[in-house]
């Protein structure tokens, strides 16, 4: 790749958040602009004109009227889950038994997890995805094939072994010791190194005793620049059983605020069900949710509360949950989080979807000030969209009034097709 580089085509600009000001003056679709590349980075922007006469040197790549985004940022994956995307029929525990637990066994081998590791990687690069936040399995071995795989191709992720040690097939159990000296080893040998870093890692709290939970808050203590991930209140019936097997707990949160796992670098997917105390609770700490609308649906768990959380002030990131949910893609990701968003009355504009997507996930992910978002200084990790993909598509966007609409159309109706390219770290994938 020629450097410097100047993309040129139409450019997404994100100003604001799109929920705070009016969408179409938080984000803005630059008609005839460009970017120029250096290093790895955006060194600067502007109308292409301007660009061209700035940087005479620059190797132009010309896009046309495709529009150059942000690459995709998928705040909560299953990488190890990639085969049994879409299993028929379960819901979430009958799910986890049938398909999750058999196939996550696999990763013991850690030529299953890098074989894995790969071709996640590809179909997720090829979907517009530049950044992932994933669970791995209990076995050290499937973070280090994931941060191996991820680091060969320069990409910025975040990753963690799962630690589970109760409620999981024999063969997925640590325990609280072993789960954090293998937590503690990995985030030493990962986090910080090039563009990755490490998440503690409790799966949920079914599968981890309180003394799994106070290790893992003890080693978030320790080391708390670092993301805690896990899950919250997805579905009624786990939050029943959480009531069950924690019956002095106050509500789902309680079961991580005891031991040391509720802080602002706390990322909890799902969330949909929660009670007026734990949504205070998120909010007064600032932790991070994470919407999983493919997830929700086909899991059949539940309506995510957008707006309103939004309006409360909470931080919160889009993500795929691979293979819970039922696309590798953030443009059917963003898609269902409209779907949702009609369910309960409040309809997301198509800016909303697209920060989702990538400025709020980085948020979510305290990455916003590396990537997700056009500007200068910022990592060149891109997803370039043809806005007219396929016939379905073209004969749509032909008719739209401004390029909001047409964005709208390959939001709903777009895959992997739309993707005329993904760079990552300055270099076309
Ligand atoms: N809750 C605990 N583990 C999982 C998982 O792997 N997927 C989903 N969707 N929910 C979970
Ligand atoms: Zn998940």
């Amino acid at each position: 790749m020629p450097d410097p580089t100047l993309l040129t085509g139409r450019v997404l600009r994100v100003l604001d958040n799109p929920f705070d000001a009016p969408p179409e003056d938080a984000l803005k679709i630059e008609d005839k602009w460009g970017l120029l590349i250096e290093a790895g980075r955006i060194s600067d922007l502007g109308p292409a004109e301007q660009m061209r006469m700035a940087y005479p040197v620059a190797t132009e790549i010309a896009y046309g009227s495709d529009l150059i985004c942000p690459g995709f940022i998928d705040a909560h994956v299953h990488f190890p889950q990639t085969a049994i995307i879409a299993s028929w029929g379960k819901r979430l525990i009958d799910w986890l038994n049938s398909y999750t637990f058999p196939e996550e066994m696999r990763f013991g081998d850690p030529a299953y997890a890098a074989e894995i590791a790969a071709r996640y990687f590809d179909l997720v690069t090829a979907h517009g995805t530049t950044t992932v936040c994933s669970f791995c399995t209990i076995h050290p071995d499937s973070v280090d094939a994931f941060f191996t795989e991820a680091q060969a191709r320069n990409m910025r992720v975040v990753g963690g072994k799962t630690c589970m040690d109760r409620n999981a097939p024999e063969g997925l159990r640590d325990t609280a010791q072993t789960a954090y000296d293998d937590s503690k080893a990995l985030l030493a040998k990962w986090h910080g190194v090039d563009r990755l870093s490490y998440a503690i890692t409790p799966r949920f709290s079914p599968t981890s005793t309180p003394d799994q939970l106070q290790a893992m808050g003890a080693l978030w203590a320790e080391n708390p620049d670092c993301l805690m991930q896990t899950h919250l209140s997805e579905q009624t019936d786990e939050i029943a059983w959480v009531k069950s097997l924690f019956p002095e707990a106050r509500d789902y949160l309680d079961t991580y605020e005891a031991h040391g796992l509720l802080g602002e670098n706390g990322l909890y997917g799902h969330a949909i069900h929660l009670e007026p105390r734990e949504r205070d609770r998120l909010r007064e700490v600032g932790a991070a949710l994470v919407h999983c609308p493919t997830s929700n649906t086909f899991i059949g768990s539940g309506l995510f509360d957008m707006n309103g959380l939004m309006d409360e002030g909470h931080r919160i990131g889009l993500a795929t949950d691979t293979g819970g949910g039922s696309s590798f893609s953030m443009l059917r990701t963003m898609a269902a989080a409209y779907e949702i968003g009609q369910l309960r009355g409040t309809p997301l504009h198509a800016a909303q979807l697209i920060w989702l997507a990538t400025a709020g996930s980085a948020t979510a992910l305290k990455l916003d000030r590396r990537v997700g978002a056009l500007a200068r200084g910022m990592e060149a990790d891109l997803c370039v969209l043809d806005l007219s993909s396929t016939p379905a598509i073209a004969q749509r966007s032909a008719r739209a009034e401004d390029s909001w609409e047409e964005l709208f159309a390959t939001i709903m109706m777009g895959d992997d097709r739309a993707v005329r390219a993904t760079w990552v770290n300055g270099k076309v994938v």
